[in-house]
């Protein structure tokens, strides 16, 4: 199914998660507000708050919290991104030019702390003290994944555990505290959130696998980010320690050497030897394997229309093109 059918069942309640996000970005401040509106309004996939929105309907959440902690997690998303985008000088992010790039680095840094703040005070008024655990954890842990994956770049030498644990911290602890959120306010029983915090992370980690194939296979056009950032970086993703592990001598020795120069002369032999080898393949089935545990995760939800939309949303994560 594609995205916009699984949102049809919670438009009103994005709307509603919309008008918190453009209210609570308010700042006096004004670059404050020109560089958070900026990125914000470069839209997004606003899968993690679907996913509040979803977990939560699915439990049979009632109440009005979910719109706010939808947005808490997207403030926590795009407080990423605009840090992440400094860190990886990345110019390109839904479709135009990167914050960093139009504001600069220290812009973007600092209007990261402004949503990374935000979204805490939004968090505190909530009022739930297990929340503020959940959504303080997360943070934390992202920040440590971002920390693990600077470590990593230009390690040819990292195996596919290692890689697995950045993604899980940058990436899936996200998806795992959106999943999570919906449990909690929706009053599941332990097991039942622990079956969505396990779903979440799991989707979270699919999503990323793929993510990393669309950053060698994507077209700009449809991911509205650039090709090829990952390798610049010498980030060894999976498609490249799949070659590593698996490619010709002369394949894995191109691969060692992009990696530990990053760069982007070396893209287009790299980008080869990653599709001659089948890493791409490999990589999409191995998010293909995370995207069935995330769907076996929640086998024990009462059924309804959400559940149904949770059961997709890790098939579409998938195939995604963008
Ligand atoms: C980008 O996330 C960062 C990753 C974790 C890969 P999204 O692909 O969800 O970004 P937007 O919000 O849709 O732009
Ligand atoms: C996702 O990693 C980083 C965050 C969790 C913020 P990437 O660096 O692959 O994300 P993109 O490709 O820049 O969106
Ligand atoms: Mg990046
Ligand atoms: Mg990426």
């Amino acid at each position: 199914m594609e995205l916009p059918s699984l949102y049809s069942l919670i438009a009103d309640d994005m709307k509603a998660v919309d008008a918190v996000i453009r209210q609570r970005l308010h700042s006096e401040v004004v670059l404050v507000r020109q560089v958070a509106e900026y990125i914000v309004g470069g839209g997004g996939k606003r899968m993690r708050p679907a996913l509040v929105l979803m977990s939560a309907k699915a439990m049979g959440y009632e109440g009005n919290k979910h719109h706010e902690l939808a947005a808490v997690v997207e403030f926590i998303h795009t407080a990423t991104l605009l840090h992440d985008d400094v860190v990886d000088e990345s110019d390109l992010r839904r479709g135009r030019d990167t914050a960093n790039a139009l504001f600069g680095n220290a812009a973007s840094v600092l209007v990261g702390d402004f949503l990374y703040s935000r979204a805490f005070q939004m968090m505190v008024g909530v009022g739930s003290m297990k929340i503020q655990q959940v959504l303080a954890d997360a943070t934390n842990v992202i920040a440590e994944g971002e920390v693990l994956q600077l470590m990593n770049c230009h390690n040819a030498d990292i195996d596919v555990e290692e890689y697995l644990q950045v993604i899980r911290y940058k990436t899936a602890k996200l998806f795992q505290a959106a999943a999570r959120l919906g449990a909690i306010l929706g009053g599941a029983t332990p097991e039942v959130e622990e079956g969505l915090a396990r779903y979440g992370m799991h989707l979270g980690t699919a999503f990323q696998l793929v993510d990393d194939v669309l950053d060698y296979s994507g077209e700009e056009a449809e991911t509205g980010k650039h090709i090829g950032d990952d390798l610049a970086e010498g980030k060894p993703t999976l498609p490249l320690i799949h070659v590593l592990k698996h490619g010709t001598p002369a394949q894995a020795a191109c691969v060692r050497k992009a990696i530990e120069e990053g760069g982007r002369d070396m893209f287009p032999e790299v980008l080869a030897a990653v599709k001659a080898s089948g890493a791409l393949e490999a990589a999409r089935t191995h998010a293909q394997a995370e995207a069935q545990i995330a769907v076996d995760s929640i086998a024990q939800l009462p059924a309804s229309i959400y559940k149904n939309a949770l059961i997709e949303l890790p098939a579409f994560s998938v195939v995604r093109r963008f």
